[in-house]
């Protein structure tokens, strides 16, 4: 397992897959480094390439609209992505491109170590829970799993293309904020 500095330095270097080749920054994560919950998008967008970090464009917004109104503050969440670099045109990144990539995540889920993780997305929900799944049919109902709590719920872009997804996110980000509750 690589220590943080470590992982940053192997990032920034990588070269693993044509992503690397686009880049402007490696987008690694932000939070709390010893966060108990998790949330994994897909990769970074226009915004986040640009500033290095995820979550930080359009998307990333109605994310912090949707911690807030749960009072989930940022000492208790770390987000990051399957991939960390942007895919061209912010297609959906290549199973080739996860695969280089999700070993850096696995590292990053050793060093935080949360007990709730919540794939945001199919991408996320993909290569961490199950490929075959949909997520409109799991989202909302845990997977507790190698001592994880895994909720599925839709990526927050999804909700800026369809307003009725808003209500079911809300649902599945107070379930967030009750396991939370039980757990600390
Ligand atoms: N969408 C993602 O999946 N990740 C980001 O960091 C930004 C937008």
């Amino acid at each position: 397992m690589l220590s943080w500095e470590e992982l940053i330095i192997e990032c920034s270097n990588c070269m693993k897959c044509e992503l690397g080749k686009h880049r402007t920054n490696i987008v690694v994560g932000r939070g709390s480094r010893n966060a108990p919950l998790m949330l994994i998008g897909e990769g970074p967008g226009q915004q986040e390439d640009k500033q290095g970090l995820p979550f930080v464009g359009a998307a990333g917004k109605l994310l912090d609209l949707l911690l807030d109104a749960q009072e989930i503050t940022e000492d208790k969440y770390y987000i990051c992505n399957i991939v960390k670099c942007r895919p061209p045109n912010n297609r959906v990144p290549f199973d080739e491109e996860a695969f280089q990539c999700l070993p850096y995540l696995r590292n990053q889920v050793k060093l935080v170590k949360p007990r709730i993780i919540v794939c945001l997305g199919n991408t996320a929900m993909k290569y961490i829970i199950d490929k075959n799944e949909k997520i409109t049919q799991i989202r909302g109902y845990w997977i507790e799993r190698k001592g994880f709590w895994l909720m599925p719920t839709f990526h927050p872009a999804a909700l800026l293309r369809d307003e009725s997804k808003k209500a079911l996110m809300w649902q599945d980000f107070k379930k967030v904020k009750q396991k939370l509750n039980e757990i600390y």
